[in-house]
């Protein structure tokens, strides 16, 4: 079985909404780890596995957008380790919509380890940056999802 990510301190950035994102994302693949334990509904599997990805994806699109507009000197990097998920992803939805994928453990330990390392690491890194850098304070972040600080 493979391991739930436990949402702890260590994951929160400080930015209300984009944590808010970061749990609503981890609780979509620790309810597809409970479903592969429970469940062969490949279907219910597919619409979690498909919820997990639109959401996934207005994520680093708005956090991209957030990093623009805070000129994170290091969004390039970020939106190419964005852009290697949505590649990757996009192969594992093909994969368990063609049936290839027998065993889905390996999609969901591929998910635990990329968001959690992601977010410890790749996210953590703008955390200073987008809070004080750009001089906006996380509460003063928009809630529009436009990504967009309130000036
Ligand atoms: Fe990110
Ligand atoms: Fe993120």
């Amino acid at each position: 079985m493979v391991e739930k990510i436990q949402w702890d301190d260590r994951y929160a950035i400080g930015i209300e909404r984009i944590d808010a994102q970061h749990r609503k994302i981890i609780g979509l693949i620790n309810r597809l780890v409970d479903l592969s334990g429970v469940t062969t509904d490949s279907t219910l599997i597919e619409d979690t596995l498909n919820e997990m990805t639109i959401y996934a994806t207005e994520h680093l699109d708005d956090e991209e957008r957030l990093l623009e507009r805070c000129g994170y000197p290091h969004l390039d990097e970020h939106a190419a380790a964005h852009k290697e998920f949505r590649k990757c992803t996009a192969l594992l939805c093909y994969s368990v919509v063609e049936g290839r994928v027998v065993v889905p453990e390996e999609i969901l330990t591929f998910l635990c380890h990329w968001w959690s390392a992601h977010i410890l690491h790749d996210d953590m890194a703008y955390r200073d940056h987008v809070t004080t850098g750009c001089g906006v304070a996380a509460e003063g972040l928009a809630s529009d999802g436009s990504g967009s600080p309130r000036r």
